[in-house]
């Protein structure tokens, strides 16, 4: 079987006060008032036999609503005490699953375009994942973001995969012209991706083993996952394995971190942006800028944020400390 595994552990810091922790940013439904959830469950459902949602345990029932309000009644939870990290996260889908089964991991806070190229990319991934590779999806760099994965490659054979590059090394994959950016989905066996676990990360494997093979109902218990080394597969399998593949991918992608990618978004799709670039989200206030160009505000019920499009990144900061106050 082909299982769509949707990892839905992340907070969204980058995103306050839109993203809360109870409802991190693919539950927000502003989408074409739908959720990047949402989004990613009916994007997929057309290559996928079963839907695996990997979630924790503060917004499960985001997920559940999601899914049954996009006509999805089967399904199968994991449901985390604590996120471990992707690396754990996969491996608790794997581990649940039959050693042949084909994963197709999806995060579900991206923005992706569901056409022709899509099918072509995701197709052709599940045929390398049939003949036991670890496949990844390609997409041509357009700036050096160090927040993602590098993928050196000829064609589909990789050279090298390096996760979240400091800047200058950024610069010149994105200069030479052979690297692409990871997308973040990937498509493998079950039995391949813990054969790689296995291999490189031996605790993360033993571990997660120990705490899934102790789940209740598909939940896993606090103590047994806090042993679990936190790693994302990005560092613990895919920057190591040789079994690695890359589908070069043309379809329209963005990974909706910040309010930059979002301004990008809601611009294409022809929301109100006034004439120096400046944007309201989340009220229906009548809002006006004097002296303000490329400004977002955004309104919620209980907060106000309002920033210069580039200091998008340090959104962060604001989430962080507010953290830490409480
Ligand atoms: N269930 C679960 N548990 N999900 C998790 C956990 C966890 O502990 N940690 C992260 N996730 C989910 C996030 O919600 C997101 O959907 C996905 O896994 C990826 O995690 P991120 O934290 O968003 O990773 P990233 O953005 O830093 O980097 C990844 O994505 C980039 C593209 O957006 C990497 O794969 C990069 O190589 C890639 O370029
Ligand atoms: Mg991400």
């Amino acid at each position: 079987a082909i299982v769509n595994v949707i990892l839905s552990g992340g907070v969204g810091s980058r995103l306050w006060p839109l993203s809360r922790k109870s409802r991190p940013k693919q539950y927000l439904p502003i989408f074409n008032g739908n959720t990047l959830f949402q989004h990613t469950v009916k994007r997929n459902t057309g290559f996928c036999d079963q839907v695996m949602v990997v979630g924790n345990c503060e917004n499960y029932e985001l997920s559940r609503n999601d899914l049954s309000s996009s006509g999805i009644v089967k399904y199968t939870e994991i449901i985390e005490a604590c996120p471990r990290n992707t690396a754990a996260a996969i491996a608790f889908a794997a581990f649940s699953l039959k050693s042949d089964d084909i994963l197709f991991v999806t995060p579900s806070d991206h923005l992706i375009e569901s056409g022709h190229e899509y099918q072509i990319a995701v197709n052709r991934a599940a045929q390398l994942a049939q003949e036991g590779y670890i496949v990844t999806f390609g997409l041509k760099p357009n700036r050096a973001e160090t927040g993602y994965g590098y993928i050196e490659s000829d064609g589909e054979e990789v050279k090298g995969f390096l996760e979240k590059p400091n800047l200058a090394s950024a610069e010149a994959y994105v200069k030479s012209g052979d690297f692409y950016w990871n997308s973040g989905m990937f498509c493998f066996r079950a039995g391949i991706y813990l054969e790689e676990l296995r291999r490189f990360e031996p605790e993360v494997y033993e571990a997660s083993k120990f705490a899934i093979d102790k789940a209740k109902d598909g939940k896993l218990d606090f103590e047994l996952s806090m042993r679990i080394p936190s790693i994302s597969v990005d560092y613990a399998v895919m920057e190591k394995t040789k079994r690695i593949k890359v589908v070069p991918s043309k379809f329209a992608w963005s990974d909706m971190g910040s309010f930059e990618s979002i301004y990008d978004h809601f611009v294409m799709e022809g929301y109100a942006v006034d004439s120096n670039g400046n944007m309201v989200i989340g009220s229906s206030l009548h809002t006006e800028f004097v002296g303000l160009s490329n400004t977002i505000l955004i309104q919620t019920g209980d907060a106000v944020l309002v920033l210069n499009k580039e200091n998008a990144q340090d959104v962060k900061k604001v989430f962080e400390q507010l953290e830490r106050e409480k």
